[in-house]
């Protein structure tokens, strides 16, 4: 039998055109749909976190480059952490809180294919989708096997109070690298030192950025971890060190151009002997469980602080936060928190 904890009614987001630019509420629609019944073999999905990622404007343009796409029309994709309220599959029982790729709803059926269950008892279930779920898993992977910091390193992190760049600036930290977060406020720059333990934040909307690299790193940057490319990437790459390393997180900067523009300042790749690395963190899929214990572990010893930037509201609000993280908004992973479920 299912528990259903709020009112039964199963909204559900679909992209209705593409967007010009950033995604805002006109190229959205909610409409409700009836309540899903599991199959044998499926389980029934609450919602109670809907994850709200950068990468999702990427996705939703009218080419077929990418493997994963939101078209008009389509529900809008994205991470859910919730709770089984009604279960047809042995795996997975009434009560279990999971994440999985199940959309922007209220519910899901899943026949349990991408769901895993987590545990509320090491953290919180919305840390499950960023610090201890795909942003810190991101972080994770992208500074321990590439960037590969230690005592004598520089790193420098863009888009460094975010979801993934703030878990990667104290990877960084703990692994004996000098840190410099850039970001796009003092606000959030003092946050990052402060609270976090970079050791430099600049704020890119302020001054020259290429001056304040070569101050804040004087003998110059071994890795640059980039989350949003544009000119805040082609500026660092000015300053790269000998045989460094560009690890290509993502973009962002660029996801809301209908041409995305790559940085003039490669050629500093060729006489400094550094690499551009691309990456995408489910190539260590197998290593997922091994990571989050790590990750727990040093939260547990202070040395890592993970946090969500959580709002409350409902599935119709999740293209007005969507629009948020393009203005900046956000301190850490953003989430919305589903008004009706139960926690
Ligand atoms: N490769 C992978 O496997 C993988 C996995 C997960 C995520 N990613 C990528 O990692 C990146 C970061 O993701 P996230 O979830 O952590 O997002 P996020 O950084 O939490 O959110 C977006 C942040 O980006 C900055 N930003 C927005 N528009 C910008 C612009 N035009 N120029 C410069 N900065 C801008 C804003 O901070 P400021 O105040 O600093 O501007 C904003 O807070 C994304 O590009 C995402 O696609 C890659």
């Amino acid at each position: 039998m299912s528990t259903l904890a709020n009112d039964g009614r199963n909204r559900q987001l679909f992209m209705t055109r593409f967007p010009q630019g950033e995604a805002g509420p006109g190229d959205f629609e909610v409409r409700e749909a009836p309540m899903p019944e599991p199959k044998d073999g499926e389980v029934l999905v609450e919602a109670h976190y809907l994850s709200v990622d950068a990468a999702l404007r990427l996705i939703m343009r009218d080419s077929k480059d990418f493997l994963f796409r939101v078209q008009p029309g389509d529900l809008v994709r994205g991470g859910v952490a919730g709770k089984i309220v009604e279960s047809r599959n042995p795996n997975f029982k009434p009560g279990d809180f999971v994440t999985g790729g199940l959309g922007v709803q209220n519910y899901a059926v899943s026949d349990g294919t991408g769901l895993s269950k987590v545990d509320t008892s090491i953290a919180p279930l919305p840390q499950w989708l960023g610090g201890m779920g795909v942003s810190g898993l991101t972080a994770y992977f992208a500074v321990t096997e590439e960037c590969k910091p230690g005592p004598g390193h520089t790193m420098v992190v863009n888009g460094a109070a975010g979801a993934v760049g703030s878990i990667a600036g104290q990877i960084g930290r703990i692994l004996g690298a000098k840190v410099i977060g850039i970001t796009g406020s003092d606000e959030k720059g003092k946050w990052l030192t402060e609270e976090l333990g970079f050791d430099v934040a600049i704020n890119y909307k302020k001054g020259d950025l290429y001056e304040q690299l070569v101050k804040a790193a004087p003998d110059r940057i071994n890795s640059i971890f980039d989350n949003v490319g544009g000119d805040i990437l082609n500026e660092s790459l000015r300053w790269i060190a000998l045989r460094g390393v560009v690890l290509l997180c993502g973009s962002t900067s660029q996801y809301t151009q209908e041409k995305m523009e790559g940085p003039s300042n490669y050629i500093w790749l060729g006489t400094m002997r550094a690499r551009m690395q691309g990456f995408v963190v489910y190539d260590y899929a197998d290593k997922f469980a091994a990571a989050q214990a790590q990750l727990a572990q040093w939260v547990k010893e202070g040395k890592l602080v993970m946090r969500e930037n959580v709002v409350d509201g409902d599935v119709g609000d999740f293209p007005d936060v969507f629009q948020r993280l393009y203005h900046g908004e956000n301190r850490g992973k953003m989430v919305i928190r589903l008004q009706a479920a139960s926690a």
